[in-house]
């Protein structure tokens, strides 16, 4: 067979390679702990489950759905962003169904840049962004989020001419892999800087609703004006519980949702009418719900943290998102730590290179394992870290 150069040039998803190495342990015997992906283990609210069996016992469910997604969809995306955020949304055209918001920021860059357009991506960050950049042709610079600097990128840092250059630029807070959060000061100057440099601004927002203590994360459209520059992307995936159901969107700037639209509009042909139906009820969730869900999140992430403190790898404590980034300890590198925790304890975390190459030194801690399975793993990390 053939295989298309841009293969060459688009490596295995990071994950993907690394499923290899947990399957691996598994069958050595090995009872694996899962703390590399942020897969949530929760189900979904039951009136959401509920909403999906009752569209799809409904004769007329099952054709086409239609392109741009069910006008009630959209609507229940405009609602929760008024809502949430006080955002205005036109439901017609500031909305856009996903298949996941993984599809979205992939075929967006495909909607934007020509071979040679520059892109903008943080280091570390999703991987997505590069890949998405790589398989449009685009040219990736990326800006490093360093430690020191709360994991916010310093703009002023990014030469001229590069901005000048950069047709999309990719933000992501709360953020994966860091935990990072921030604030509508920093998303006012990021506006600023893409109107300045005429980027459009893309900024990736599955956490939003993964919160902890008294944060509420902002969105960047509440930026007065921000929908001229920029759009956002949300997720039911972490928000919802919903991982699985591939279920995302996309908002804001009309013009650049009209481009995602069409390249969509020529890949996929919609998504399964129940689904959709399921998620303008996931889009309405109690409240209550989420604080309670969150707070489970929560007590996970005291224990992560109580224990990296006893064995002293540094972290962070996140007030958002469903990581914990922390230093390994001295001597390690990041996929040597990650690869000799799995293969000895069978507990599995992300080596950092996987965000980028500023993630060297740091693992990331998925809190998507049952409680009882994070102190399992956590007492085994602290064992194979005390033991070296
Ligand atoms: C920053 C970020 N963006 C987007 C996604 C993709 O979410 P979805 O499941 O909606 O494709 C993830 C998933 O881990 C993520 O971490």
């Amino acid at each position: 067979m053939k295989r298309a150069n841009r293969l060459t040039d688009l490596p295995p998803y990071p994950f993907a390679r690394w499923a290899a190495e947990v399957n691996a342990a598994r069958d050595q015997g090995l009872d694996v702990i899962r703390m590399d992906i942020g897969s949530p283990d929760l189900p979904p609210e039951d009136d959401v489950v509920e909403a999906l069996y009752k569209s799809a016992r409904q004769p007329d469910s099952h054709g086409y759905p239609g392109y741009r997604g069910i006008p009630e969809l959209r609507q229940a995306v405009a609602d929760y962003y008024g809502r949430r955020f006080g955002v205005e949304l036109d439901a017609d055209t500031q909305v856009v169904p996903l298949i996941g918001s993984k599809e979205g920021i992939v075929n967006l860059a495909l909607a934007c840049l020509d071979p040679g357009d520059l892109a903008l991506v943080p280091d570390p960050g999703y991987a997505p962004y590069t890949m998405g950049a790589g398989l449009a042709g685009g040219e990736v610079v990326t800006f490093p989020l360093l430690a020191e600097n709360d994991f916010l990128p310093d703009l002023d840092a990014i030469p001229a001419d590069v901005a000048d250059r950069a047709v999309l630029m990719w933000l992501n807070y709360p953020n994966n892999p860091t935990g990072a959060i921030a604030g509508l000061d920093f998303f006012a100057r990021a506006v600023d800087f893409a109107r300045e440099h005429d980027i459009l601004l893309c900024h990736d927002a599955p956490y939003c609703d993964v919160t902890y203590g008294d944060y509420v994360a902002p969105s960047l459209l509440q930026v007065p004006g921000a929908e001229e520059v920029a759009i956002e992307f949300n997720s039911l995936s972490k928000t919802a519980n919903m991982a699985g159901w591939r279920m995302g969107m996309a908002v804001g700037n009309a013009e650049a949702l009209a481009a995602l639209a069409q390249i969509k509009s020529n890949f996929d042909s919609g998504i399964f009418r129940p689904l959709q139906e399921a998620a303008a009820r996931a889009l309405a969730a109690d409240p209550e719900w989420l604080a309670a869900r969150n707070a489970i999140y929560a007590e996970r992430v005291d224990v992560i943290l109580e224990t990296l403190t006893e064995v002293g790898m540094a972290a962070v404590r996140p007030r958002a998102a469903l990581y914990v980034w922390a230093k390994v300890p001295a001597g390690w590198t990041s996929e040597g730590f990650a690869q000799g925790l799995l293969r000895q304890t069978g507990v599995a975390v992300a080596p950092g290179p996987f965000f980028g190459a500023a993630g060297e030194g740091y693992v990331r801690l998925s809190i998507t394992a049952p409680t009882e399975r994070v102190r399992e793993a956590m007492a085994r990390l602290s064992q194979f870290v005390l033991e070296q």
